[in-house]
């Protein structure tokens, strides 16, 4: 196990923010994955694990090790009458993982496509997108937990997943690393196109055109329409949650700005935290190296040079107007370190 010294972490997040790593290890295998935990115990540092970094923003230097995951394997485990039992280790790469199923025609993660970022960091945040969230393709997965350096099976249920949540960003937090995760997939071909804007775009489809693969096409299309490519626009996706609120106020705010954009969940409100973040004022704008994308208010972007401090400022601004026009709080979706 090789250990690196003072590490510039710029090309592992995607904001591409320079941001310098006391100790930094690429973590290949289980072994190598424990042997990283066991020199941070050992030297007393905090340790922090990364996959593509497509979810975090450095604000500043990191005082202790870096952990790149990078366990890679994928396979086919077992069979059903309906389903493929699939697997993947924690380093893999997320989209690459999609496409891999798809090809193989093992269905149910097509509108998951084009998510930047692992294997391993899909089950902490909960990932979702266009209508499916990973808890509804996930069957189980594997962690390490931390002080004992034994591996763990959690059930669906016991990763207590929700909205962007779950075991692993609560109770459980800082505890495991995920390292592998098992996706039941259908061996039938599985259209959900409930998600308002997939269905517009395939809007007049017939029925056998609607391919699993067409899904997976279009929601890319309208991935790479409204949200810039990491790799040429430093940016980390959403950078706020959408918040939850009562209907109560929801028909109260709804009185005072008709326009408001929110979707029933089973007992709340989730707004559209882009809605008022652009009727705030926000969409487009642009200081310096920071700015809020102008195709989509809920993404900050750096357009060159920005430090984590500057983005981070950035979205405070963002949260305290918000606050005051609307009165609701924005939490930001992306781990600010
Ligand atoms: N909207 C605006 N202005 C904008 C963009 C959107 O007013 O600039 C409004 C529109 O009314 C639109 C609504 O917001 O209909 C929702 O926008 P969108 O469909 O783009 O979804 P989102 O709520 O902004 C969420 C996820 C995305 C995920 C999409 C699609 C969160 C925090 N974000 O975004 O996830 O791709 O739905 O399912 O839940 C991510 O987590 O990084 C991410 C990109």
């Amino acid at each position: 196990m090789e250990i690196l010294e003072n590490f510039n972490l710029k090309h592992f997040n995607t904001f591409h923010v320079s941001a310098h790593g006391r100790y930094f290890v690429n973590a290949t295998d289980l072994t190598c994955l424990r042997d990283a935990l066991a020199f941070a115990n050992k030297k007393e540092i905090p340790f922090m694990l990364i996959g593509q970094g497509s979810n975090l923003l450095f604000k500043e230097d990191y005082p202790g090790l870096i952990i790149e995951i990078n366990v890679r394997g994928r396979k086919l485990i077992r069979e059903d009458d309906d389903t493929y039992f699939v697997k993947a280790r924690c380093g893999e790469n997320w989209h690459a993982f999609v496409q891999w199923c798809l090809d193989n025609k093992f269905y149910g993660l097509e509108n998951l496509s084009l998510i930047p970022g692992t294997i391993g960091a899909a089950p902490v945040q909960n990932i979702g997108a266009y209508g499916v969230e990973l808890c509804d393709v996930m069957v189980s997965l594997d962690a390490l937990e931390i002080a004992t350096g034994e591996l763990k099976t959690f059930t669906n249920a016991e990763c207590d997943f929700s909205y962007r949540n779950s075991v692993f960003k609560q109770g459980l937090k800082d505890q495991y690393v995920i390292y592998s995760v098992t996706f039941g997939l259908s061996k039938k071909p599985v259209i959900n196109i409930r998600y308002a804007a997939l269905a517009k775009a395939l809007e007049g489809m017939s029925l056998d055109a609607l391919t699993p693969e067409l899904v997976s096409k279009t929601v890319c299309d309208i991935r790479r329409s409204k949200l810039p490519n990491p790799q040429r626009l430093g940016n980390a996706g959403s950078f706020f949650w959408n918040p939850e609120i009562s209907l109560e106020n929801y028909t109260l705010l709804q009185e005072e700005h008709p326009g408001i954009v929110g979707y029933p969940t089973a007992d709340k409100v989730k707004l559209a935290a882009a809605w008022l973040i652009e009727q705030a004022g926000w969409k487009g704008y642009r200081e310096g190296d920071v700015g809020v994308h102008e195709d989509h208010a809920l993404v900050l972007v750096n357009y060159g040079q920005a430090t984590g401090a500057e983005l981070v400022d950035l979205s405070r601004r963002i949260q305290a107007s918000v606050k005051e026009k609307y009165g609701i709080e924005l939490m930001p979706e992306v781990r600010i370190i």
